[in-house]
């Protein structure tokens, strides 16, 4: 077995993790609403129509931030269509993924669902078709107490009381050559700080993500975040990153690589929006909204006929080995948290989502889902430094990949310490050798495991293998935790004070 090392100090703190970092992403696509949050008439359906079946499912999940409604959706949304009677509510052309919208499910239907999900919205505004004016008056619908147009509009609607949405998207992806409304970064520059000032007028609470670059591999990337950022810096608290990746070659050991360049994608980011402060000589920090992240590729290619009603779109059925991914992006998403202060998985419900349902039918959670709820669960509070020594690898994309890859996360309470580890080895078993300097009186309570697998391994409607497993607890001696971890596995071990 191979040795690997890891000391642990409650002094070595990285930064306070955002719960935010825990959250998702609905957009109108595919079944991710139609058939997925909402479905009227099915079994589990409450009176609104929302599939209790879903919810508990996202219950467990524990997510705290949901964005809405989009995504590409959202550049040709007029928010309008999605409010009042749902009779006089029109169906339009979606041209971002080429179907009929009904308009039967909008804002204050998504409201309704998150206060049932026990989550909050995080709001985007139309800046490809629409603009200012459009963005200010969906805040004064959401947030604005009573005695205006818009909140008394709200009211009318039956929602008494304002929604208070505390973040705001302004766009998504703007830099992107499909988007609706697409626009060079001066042009977007100047109108998300346009939309934000005249928002934050309604609303002062309020918080503005700026969309930064749809992902870091487009031409534009790195001055497109400057160029927006010096013209909407004062009115934006977050610029927003967007990754996804894929296996297409079919390399598992450089796919198990890639949250190398998430880690190299938030470092990159984190130095423009700091390059841009020194600019500006302002002691306001900009923080970073990894707003969509996750893997997608399998449902690539997939028909869709045109202009359907919520068709299956996205539908990405996840293996083990995206199950590894994703742990390893949230490793790596933790593991800045000092800058990082939102995530959103992409996305929640049947499109590219840990959950899946089947409409009219039953349910089911992706291997995805078990290390996003085991964070979300257990990964609240406080990263600590966590630099792990073990050998390195090769691999057809990258040079010196570290066959482990973790984090260690304080309670909020400091009475508990738990883990998050892959090995990215397809042969070796290491013993992970923990230093706990100064946890005097930590115990392990518990070691989850998802290990053994077929790389290619699914979950389905029928049958669900591919999930986490109790291993064998850690044994102890002194400050030090010696810990099992098997090759190829994702692994949470936790540590609680004995306060014996
Ligand atoms: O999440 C699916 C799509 O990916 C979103 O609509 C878009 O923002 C991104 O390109």
């Amino acid at each position: 077995m191979k040795k690997a090392s890891l000391p642990l100090s409650k002094n070595f703190k990285v930064g306070e993790i955002d719960k935010r970092i825990y959250g998702s992403f609905i957009e109108h696509l595919g079944r991710a609403v139609y058939g997925g949050i909402y479905e009227p008439g099915h079994a589990t359906a409450d009176e609104d129509g929302f599939r209790k079946d879903v919810i508990d499912s996202v219950r467990k999940l524990n997510v705290p931030i949901v964005r809405y409604p989009g995504g590409n959706f959202v550049s040709g949304y007029n928010w309008e269509d999605g409010i009042g009677p749902k009779e006089e509510r029109p169906q339009r052309l979606e041209l971002a993924w080429g179907v009929t919208e009904t308009n039967e499910f909008g804002t204050n239907e998504f409201l309704k669902w998150c206060k049932k999900a026990n989550t909050e919205c995080m709001m985007a505004v139309n800046l490809g078709t629409r603009g200012i004016e459009a963005a200010r008056d969906l805040v004064e619908y959401c947030n604005h107490d009573k005695g205006s147009y818009y909140s008394d509009l709200r009211i009318k609607h039956g929602v008494k009381d304002p929604h208070n949405i505390k973040v705001w998207c302004l766009g998504n992806e703007m830099d992107g050559s499909w988007q609706i409304g697409h626009k060079n970064a001066y042009e977007y520059g100047r109108v998300a700080n346009e939309a934000a000032k005249v928002m934050k007028m309604v609303d002062p609470t309020i918080e503005t993500v700026l969309c930064g670059s749809s992902n870091r591999t487009m031409d534009t990337f790195g001055h497109w975040e400057a160029e927006t950022l010096q013209e909407a810096f004062w009115n934006v608290d977050y610029v927003s990153l967007h990754q996804y990746f894929d296996n297409k070659l079919d390399d598992t050991p450089s796919f198990l690589a890639k949250n190398m360049v998430m880690d190299d994608f938030i470092d990159t980011v984190i130095s423009i929006c700091d390059y841009v402060k020194g600019l500006k000589r302002a002691k306001k920090q900009i923080n970073l909204s990894f707003d969509e992240w996750n893997v997608w590729y399998h449902s690539n290619g997939t028909p869709v006929e045109r202009w359907s009603k919520a068709p299956c779109q996205l539908e990405d059925i996840y293996n083990f080995e995206d199950a590894l991914l994703v742990g390893l992006m949230l490793i790596s998403l933790v593991r800045r948290a000092d800058r990082v202060k939102i995530g959103c998985l992409a996305q929640l419900v049947n499109v590219i989502a840990p959950i899946m349902t089947e409409t009219g039918g039953g349910i089911f959670e992706q291997t995805i889902f078990y290390p996003f709820m085991h964070f979300s669960n257990y990964g609240r509070g406080t990263t600590l430094l966590s630099k792990i020594s073990c050998d390195k690898h090769d691999t057809k994309e990258f040079t010196d990949v570290p066959d482990l890859d973790g984090i260690a996360v304080l309670s909020p309470e400091e009475d508990a310490l738990t883990i998050f580890a892959v090995n990215r080895s397809f042969e070796e078993d290491y013993e992970l050798s923990i230093d706990m300097l100064d946890f005097g009186g930590f115990k392990p309570v518990e070691h989850i495991e998802m290990a053994g697998f077929g790389l290619k391994e699914t979950n389905s409607i029928v049958s669900a293998p591919v999930k986490p497993t109790n291993a064998e607890l850690p044994e102890i001696d002194g400050r030090n935790a010696k810990i099992h971890i098997k090759p190829l596995s994702w692994n949470v071990i936790r540590f609680e004070k004995d306060n014996q």
